[in-house]
This record gives C-alpha cells, structure tokens and sequence, in this order.
C-alpha cells in the first residue's frame, strides 16, 4: 500500500450535457463522477441544447453550473453557423472558444474556409481589444482576457488550423490528437515556433481498432479509435503531447445500442487509474501526469488555484473498471473489464472533503464557475 497525494487533476475537455440532454448527465453527475476520478476541475463544451453561443445562452449555463456542479467548472463557448459571432461580448468570460471542424455530436460543425477565417480574425479583433490572451502571462483569473481557441483535430483541419493561427498569431489548442500524421505534424509546427498546443485522450492512448470487435458502440467516439500505429505514435511523442484530457462525452447505453448510435464515451472518472496504471508499467512518471493533468491546463487556460486542494491515492490497489462503479449518470465506461492500479480514497477542494471512499461528500452549488468575476 503506498499512499500519495496529488494535486485536484483537472479535466480540461468534458460534456456535462447541460442544459438539453440531462437524461445522459447533469452539471451534478457529470462533477460528482470527476471527483471520484480525482478531477477538481473541468472545462464543459458548449454543444449542448441551446449551444454555448451567446451571452444568454452562457448565462444559462452559468447560473446552472453555479448552482449544481460540485467541483469546479469553466465554460466554453462555440459558434454557430447561423450565430457565427454571437458569443463575442461574453468572449472573456469562457475558458476559450471551441470550434466544431469535424462531425461530431450536435450541429456545431463549422468547416468551410470563409467561416473559419472569420472566426480566428474576430477572435484575434477581439483580443486587442481585451488586452491579448490569458495565457500570455503568469495566469491571472480576474483578467478579462481571452482563452485560446480549440479546435479538434481531424485530418487536414490540422493544418488549416495551424495556419489560421499563425497568421493572427493565436494560440491555438488542438484537442483528442489520435493519429500519427497529426502529432507528426504539430511537433514539426511547434518546433517552428507555432503557438500551438494540444491534448490527447485516455481512449486513444489505451485503446485502438483491434478493440473495436469487442467493444462495439461503446468503442465509438470522434476521432474514432486509431491504429495500433496511431497509439504507438501518441506514446511515441509523449513530449509533444501538453495535456492529458477526456472528452468526457456520456450517452446512455440505451441510445448506444440503438440503430444510430451517438459517438462519444465517458471517461472523466477512469482517467486517474488509466494513468497510474501506466506509471506501474513504467511508461509514465507521476511528474507527468502532474505536468498534463495540472499544471499544462493551469497554464494553457489561466486557470485558478484551488488552495487547500488534495487528492489521496493509493497507488498500489489493484481493481477492475466495472460500469455500475461509476458516478456518471451514462453509468457505463469503455474500459470496464480492464485491471487497473490505483485508487482515489478521498478528494479534499479548499479545505473541505468533497469525496471519501466512493462517496460524494460535497453539496451541489459548493463547484465555482470561472472566469465570471472578470
Ligand atoms: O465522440 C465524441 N462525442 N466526440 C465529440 O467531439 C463530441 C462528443 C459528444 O459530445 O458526444
Ligand atoms: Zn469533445
């Protein structure tokens, strides 16, 4: 038995379903199960129904987290098709601005050049004004400027992106890298100097198309699982990779064994024992999950600190991955049946125990939504 304690992780890409789809997760389930994952912050996507496009939708969504999230939550905002700007006066109050280039779930899908140049130009108009981005600077929450923009990456967005951020020098943030070709190319970019940085999900670095036959559905997410390559490249370029994040995307398994199942897994619980699970093999240090799932996203978003913030581990309990384990309300996870090291015992945010022995402790409304000061 060998106890550690870690910093709150933080989760800088999850779907907490609210408002529009609280039949799959609520801002409650969604925060309860990131506690019992160790997770103390997340950052919501905004294809939720309304979409996060509007200073009214925003504060929808605000009042909402404010009153039922139990650790702490920062909200990004998307643009719309029809909406393509909407978002811009409550620009600094997200934690960035994520746009759709790929199919995924929802209608936020923006794909066509002229759009996409609009987006990142007004992005960089609006940041002059604002005073620049957040993260230029040592983080300082109060500040009302921007966040980068995310973008996911598929294919030949990958570089479209990269340009488009060069060109108004934005930093840019590509999210689920999966393929080989992709990290290939953001390494040679960031080598060149491009503000960019990216992140890499659980289900791409532990699972691949050899375990589509057995998975089925539950194996079904955008980017879809890569090539045993694809994985090895992840691991491959571990130093290129900024930051270990979810996409914490539940849907029930009822609408995964539908006809047209949705894309999308939960996973912000399993994230923690996945990568403990690779320290014991050796392929990562503890530093790194501290780099990737604190630090990185602290300093790529200016995120706060959460004083007084602990997370107790035991680093050599060995378990299973079991669906009725989890806190989501989707109540299932792509890993069940996989073994894994190291379990969360208790999660302490500001002082208070939020979480103890696969118990919630913390009362909904007791999470902060951020950036709402500024
Ligand atoms: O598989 C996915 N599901 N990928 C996404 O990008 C969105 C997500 C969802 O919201 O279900
Ligand atoms: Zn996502």
């Amino acid at each position: 038995m060998t106890q550690i304690q870690l910093p709150g992780l933080v989760d800088a890409h999850v779907h907490l379903r609210e408002p529009g789809y609280t039949h799959k997760e609520d801002f409650t389930t969604g925060t309860a199960a990131a506690l019992a994952g160790g997770v103390t912050t997340v950052l919501d996507m905004p294809n939720t129904v309304p979409s996060t496009a509007t200073p009214e939708t925003l504060a929808e969504k605000v009042t909402l987290a404010a009153a039922k999230a139990v650790c702490d939550v920062g909200i990004f905002v998307g643009a719309t098709s029809s909406a393509l700007d909407a978002y811009l006066p409550v620009a600094h109050r997200a934690c960035g601005l994520k746009i759709y280039v790929n199919d995924t779930f929802g209608n936020l899908r923006i794909d066509e050049l002229s759009s996409l140049h609009r987006l990142f130009r007004t992005w960089a108009e609006r940041a002059s004004e604002v005073g620049g981005f957040r993260s230029e600077r040592s983080p300082s929450p109060a500040s009302s400027r921007l966040g980068p923009i995310a973008v996911h990456a598929e294919d030949l967005m990958v570089p479209v992106c990269l340009y488009l951020s060069d060109l108004y020098d934005i930093p840019l943030h590509i999210v689920h890298v999966s393929r080989r070709s992709e990290i290939e190319l953001i390494r040679a970019a960031r080598e060149r100097g491009s503000r960019v940085t990216c992140e890499a999900s659980p289900h791409h670095l532990f699972l691949s198309t050899a375990d589509l036959p057995r998975l089925g559905a539950r194996g079904d997410m955008r980017p879809r699982l890569a090539t045993p390559d694809d994985v090895a490249a992840l691991w491959e370029n571990l130093d290129v990779i900024d930051i270990f994040a979810t996409d914490h995307a539940p849907h029930t398994l009822a609408e995964k064994a539908s006809e047209t199942p949705p894309p999308g897994v939960p996973g912000v619980e399993t994230m923690l024992p996945l990568l403990l699970t690779a320290v014991h093999a050796g392929w990562l240090e503890l530093a790194d999950i501290v780099e990737r799932c604190v630090d990185a996203p602290r300093r790529i978003y200016a995120l706060p600190e959460q004083p007084e913030t602990i997370v107790d581990v035991d680093v050599d309990a060995e378990s299973i991955l079991r669906d009725e384990d989890m806190h989501t309300k989707a109540g299932w996870t792509p890993f069940a049946g996989m073994p894994v090291f190291g379990l969360v015992e208790r999660v302490t945010l500001r002082g208070r125990v939020v979480y103890e022995d696969g118990f919630i402790l913390a009362q909904p409304g007791s999470g902060q939504v951020l950036f709402q000061h500024s």
